[in-house]
């Protein structure tokens, strides 16, 4: 009998957020316990219709899904629109959400969760910027020795970054609260660029999706055939990098990626280099480990995993 693993899932969707989400609603090793959104790819007033909407897709309409911070902690917001399309989930037309927004305050959410539930047992996986996860660890500190474990995508090592030339878009949208999570002293499994960017969404992976003939497959088909294209024609490459799912497809599958413990520290000073995950890889500063960085998978058994079980879905 496999122990479910209890979730938060803390998210700007996104397109690749989205298959996050589908995963983790299609897994039944997963206890999703809620879903907090964030102002990220889009604003606030989006990804949390955004999330909602997902829901429905998966059949789901009775996760929580809440709002949270609709800002970062100190700099001002800065969207993706150019990546995601104006809705954050620019593909399919998908119908208004029937799944409810909850009235608590995401953060909230969160506190009042990780309080209730067995020390130790609630992993949360933010895959957008880190503003709700870093303010409600700044206003209830006590929850930071129950958390499990973080499972975040962010950040860049030797990919370095892909809104600035060092920066990844979801620590340069919030570095502060990006320092505050990776010196929380809870364990980190990080998903950078190194990683996700070996897992692309080509034609043939993205037709088996289209193939599996429900309406999760056709929607997600859509809404990678337009994530897509943008990195396509900055790389040149066959398919766009799939993410987000990274976070959940290790806690379902651990074996299909590989990584090292490592020091990570946020550059929050440097205008040049802002958001900047500074990743001792090589151990040269003797820095305190902080996080599990992840540098490669299998991403043919990455695609795999998320086809097979999202035709469980509707
Ligand atoms: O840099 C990629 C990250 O930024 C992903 O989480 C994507 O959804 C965007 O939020
Ligand atoms: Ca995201």
């Amino acid at each position: 009998m496999t122990t479910t693993q209890s979730l938060i899932i803390d998210t700007d969707p996104g397109q690749d957020d989205a298959v996050a989400i589908l995963l983790a609603l299609a897994s039944p090793e997963i206890n999703l316990l809620g879903i907090t959104t964030v102002a990220g790819n889009v604003p606030l007033a989006l990804t949390e219709v955004n999330a909602r909407k997902i829901c429905d897709l998966g059949g789901r309409q009775d996760v929580p899904v809440f709002a949270g911070l609709s800002r970062p902690l100190v700099r001002d917001l800065v969207t993706a629109e150019h990546v995601h399309g104006r809705t954050g989930l620019d593909g399919p037309d998908l119908p208004p959400p029937a799944t409810k927004l909850q009235d608590q305050h995401a953060v909230d959410f969160i506190i009042d969760t990780v309080r209730a539930e067995p020390e130790g047992s609630v992993t949360i996986a933010p895959i957008g910027p880190l503003s709700n996860i870093a303010m409600a660890l700044q206003r209830a500190p006590d929850i930071a020795p129950r958390v499990r474990q973080i499972v975040l995508m962010g950040g860049g090592c030797f990919e370095g970054g892909n809104i600035t030339p060092a920066a990844e878009f979801n620590i340069y949208v919030d570095p502060h609260a990006a320092a505050v999570v990776f010196a929380a002293g809870i364990p980190i499994t990080m998903m950078p660029l190194d990683v996700t960017h070996k897992a692309l969404t080509t034609a043939r992976r993205n037709e088996a999706l289209r193939a599996l003939g429900n309406r999760t497959g056709q929607a997600v088909a859509e809404m990678l055939g337009f994530f897509e294209r943008f990195d396509e024609a900055k790389y040149g490459s066959d398919g766009g990098p799939l993410h987000d799912p990274c976070t959940i497809a290790w806690m379902l599958a651990p074996e299909i990626f590989s990584g090292r413990h490592c020091n990570v520290e946020i550059e929050t000073a440097s205008e040049l280099t802002m958001g900047m995950t500074v990743i001792d890889w090589w151990q040269v500063t003797g820095r305190k480990h902080n996080a599990f960085v992840v540098g490669d998978l299998d991403a043919d058994a990455f695609f795999e995993l998320i086809t097979t079980r999202l035709a469980r879905l509707p």
